[in-house]
């Protein structure tokens, strides 16, 4: 069992905080995108049993016409077995979502919409430089309801400049109030490479306070569960069942094979292998049969602190029996330690086999499990 990420790598407009590897230029779209189905092809060996998962992110899908998602899934059929009751995510913005496109989607098969919605101030917006509005934002949800979308899940950035005067706690209501399954919901980071990051090193504006942002999840964490939402992972809430399967799986250790450029694999042991982010060089790549990515082999206490960082994030926890078998006995019991000093703060409980950190303190979860790290003898 394992999932399939695609990696479609052009976007209409640079949002000004966003480092992901995308292009606005779509000159070599149909050679990358004959290129994704030739590395589909050529690695159809990699990973043994069903397909549980296939998952289409960027970038942005929805640029992708109705003739190129198909001819990808069919290539996906082609070569993999998938599973009966595979979830099939598309990433979509919302301009993309016409009447028209979402009906395409739905008969193509995809059963989960994730749409990066961020804000309903329309300023706010605007400073992202994202190319919809709020309406369209909330018309498209209605419309892919009416067409019969019943899992969707909206992206949502908090911790924005404070110049904006964005009014976060309506976003969450407005947010709520659209009746979706799932909600994301990021902290704005200042990435490299980005406007944003050139906006503030100019000293144009200030990024929030680590006290601001803090009350804004907080502020997120309660009304999304006065509303029913469980959150399940530190930026990710659902309604019960209806947690993203794709996104679990990578907190849970299932491999998964990631396709395009600057996609990551992971063989669900110890080998992760990202592909080059550059669409020229992946391209040549293919074309040319010379290496596009690289490969590393985890030492087993690389691999114990991946459990650690991605199950003390999530519901899911760390399974003491997965760590004790991958490190040696001083290295075990140094680890064990740690955690009873979090566990005599009330920072992290175990149920049986597994460690948590439950909903309350999951704001520091990436820093307990800093501070849990094995180090290398
Ligand atoms: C890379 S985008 C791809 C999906 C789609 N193109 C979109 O914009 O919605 C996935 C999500 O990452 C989040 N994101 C990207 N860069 C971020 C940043 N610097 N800080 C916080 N969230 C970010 C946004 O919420 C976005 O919806
Ligand atoms: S946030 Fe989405 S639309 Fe904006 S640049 Fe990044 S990938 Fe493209």
């Amino acid at each position: 069992m394992f999932g399939i990420y695609l990696h479609i790598p052009f976007c209409e407009k640079a949002c000004n905080y966003c480092d992901f590897h995308f292009s606005t230029s779509f000159k070599v779209k149909n050679q990358l995108l004959d290129c994704i189905n030739k590395e589909l092809e050529i690695r159809n060996h990699e990973l043994l049993g069903d397909v549980k998962t296939i998952y289409f992110g960027g970038g942005t899908p929805s640029v992708l016409s109705k003739n190129e998602l198909v001819s990808i899934l069919n290539q996906i059929k082609k070569n993999y077995s998938i599973a009966n009751d595979v979830e099939i995510t598309f990433e979509c913005n919302p301009e993309d979502l016409s009447e028209k496109k979402l009906n395409e989607l739905k008969e193509s098969g995809v059963n989960r919409l994730s749409i990066g919605i961020q804000s309903f101030d329309n300023s706010v917006l605007k400073w992202m430089n994202r190319a919809h509005t709020a309406n369209k934002a909330i018309a498209c949800i209605d419309l892919a309801q009416k067409i019969g979308f019943k899992n969707i899940s909206i992206d949502l950035i908090y911790g924005v400049p404070l110049f904006l005067n964005r009014n976060w706690k309506s976003d969450i209501e407005k947010a709520i109030q659209l009746n979706v399954q799932h909600i994301s919901s990021y902290n704005l980071t200042k990435e490299k490479h980005t406007s944003l990051h050139n906006d503030v090193s100019k000293g144009k504006y200030l990024m929030p306070n680590q006290e601001v942002c803090s009350d804004q999840y907080q502020q997120l964490i309660e009304n999304l569960a006065k509303s029913g939402f469980n959150q399940y992972e530190v930026s990710n809430f659902s309604l019960k069942g209806f947690e993203s399967k794709h996104n679990s799986s990578y907190w849970s250790s299932i491999a998964y094979l990631g396709i395009g450029p600057s996609a990551h694999s992971y063989d669900g042991e110890n080998i992760r292998r990202w592909n080059v982010s550059n669409n020229k060089k992946y391209i040549e790549g293919l074309v040319d049969n010379v290496d596009y990515f690289e490969r590393e082999t985890l030492a087993k206490f690389e691999m114990a602190n991946e459990i650690i960082l991605l199950g003390l994030r999530s519901d899911l926890g760390v399974s003491l029996k997965k760590i004790k078998s991958l490190l040696n006995d001083n290295q075990y019991q140094d680890f064990n330690k740690q955690v009873d000093l979090f566990k005599k703060k009330d920072l992290i409980k175990q149920n049986k086999n597994k460690l948590l950190v439950d909903s309350k303190s999951r704001i520091l979860a990436d820093y307990i499990a800093r501070e849990l790290f094995i180090l290398p003898e």
